[in-house]
């Protein structure tokens, strides 16, 4: 065994940056199978000095419990609702994810989101598709995006974006965030329900994780009512899904653009069979440019952490 703090892999990475990690840092892989795994600990959890991973595998209390010299966990992506952040913070390991990157493609993926669900631009595609168009068929009028109103439910750096590009649309553009943002033009929504009753489409942008569990639930669906609809480029949990599916499809939704789900990658039959709902894969950072620079900010995290023992974009 060697004594050289090691850099370990925890699930999935874009090749590139796996093959980064292999040959500048040496970089070993935790087996995912659980037999190879417990194997691979046994021998190894000793030298784990920094994990690095996405946002959606996280490095869970287990694995954490288990890596007794971990010193930082360095996570593709913003979200770290999947690693124990309340572990990290006892055992004083550094948490970084990769901001700011990113921005602009999930702006862009919400606002196409958007666009698509009040539109039917991919109801139309299946329209045309299916023949019906040429067999004379006429497609239903859809809801207009320019002039609508639109709740942004977290005003983080991803949520402005989102209500920058809207606000070019023409939008009444209205969010609702733990406090009020200083310096935005747009006006503050004193709660979750207050924000959807003024709302013609809810976007939900803030983080996942305990604090956010079923932020929006049956009251805030409710409250954006039958002709509302709801865009979530967030985290499944943010939203209460049964409560979702059953409003949309008795119709007391208009319609949903969902990017994220409770339990992915499975997604609720009755949303599948629904035409006004798109669905995505979880893509909303998903573009060769932006993955490529979340690669490069986590490497050069990890090149100054080693280096410094601190981390360009660590989580407070
Ligand atoms: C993230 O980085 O947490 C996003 O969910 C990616 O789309």
């Amino acid at each position: 065994m060697s004594d050289i703090p090691l850099v370990l892999q925890v699930g999935a990475l874009l090749p590139t940056l796996a093959d980064s990690l292999r040959t500048e840092f040496h970089a070993e892989r935790l087996p995912d199978e659980p037999v190879e795994r417990a194997a691979w600990l046994a021998g190894n959890a000793g030298r784990v000095a920094v994990a690095v991973t996405t946002y959606n595998t996280g490095v869970g209390p287990d694995l954490m419990a288990a890596l007794p010299n971990l010193r930082a966990v360095l996570i593709f992506g913003v979200g770290y609702d999947s690693t124990d952040t309340a572990q990290a913070r006892e055992r004083g390991i550094t948490i970084a994810t990769t901001p700011g990157v990113l921005t602009d493609a999930v702006a862009d993926l919400a606002v196409g989101l958007l666009i698509d669900t009040l539109r039917g631009v991919s109801r139309a595609d299946r329209f045309v598709r299916a023949g019906r168009w040429a067999a004379g068929e006429t497609f239903p009028l859809t809801r207009e995006v320019s002039g609508s109103t639109v709740g942004i439910l977290g005003l983080g750096r991803i949520g402005r974006a989102i209500a920058d590009r809207l606000a070019g649309f023409g939008c009444a553009i209205a969010y609702h965030s733990r406090t009020a943002v200083d310096g935005v033009p747009y006006p503050y929504a004193a709660t979750p329900v207050e924000l959807a009753a003024a709302s013609d489409v809810l976007v939900v942008v803030v983080p996942g994780g305990p604090a956010t569990e079923k932020l929006v639930d049956d009251d805030v669906l409710a409250a954006l009512g039958p002709e509302g609809y709801l865009v979530n480029v967030a985290r499944g949990s943010v939203v209460d899904q049964e409560a979702l599916v059953r409003r949309l499809a008795s119709g007391e939704l208009a319609g949903a653009g969902l990017d994220v789900f409770a339990d992915e990658p499975h997604v609720p039959a009755e949303l599948l069979a629904l035409d006004t709902v798109v669905l995505q894969p979880h893509v909303a950072s998903a573009t060769e440019q932006t993955r490529q620079a979340m690669a490069d900010l986590l490497l050069e995290n990890l090149r100054t952490f080693l280096a410094t023992g601190t981390v360009l974009t660590p989580v407070p």
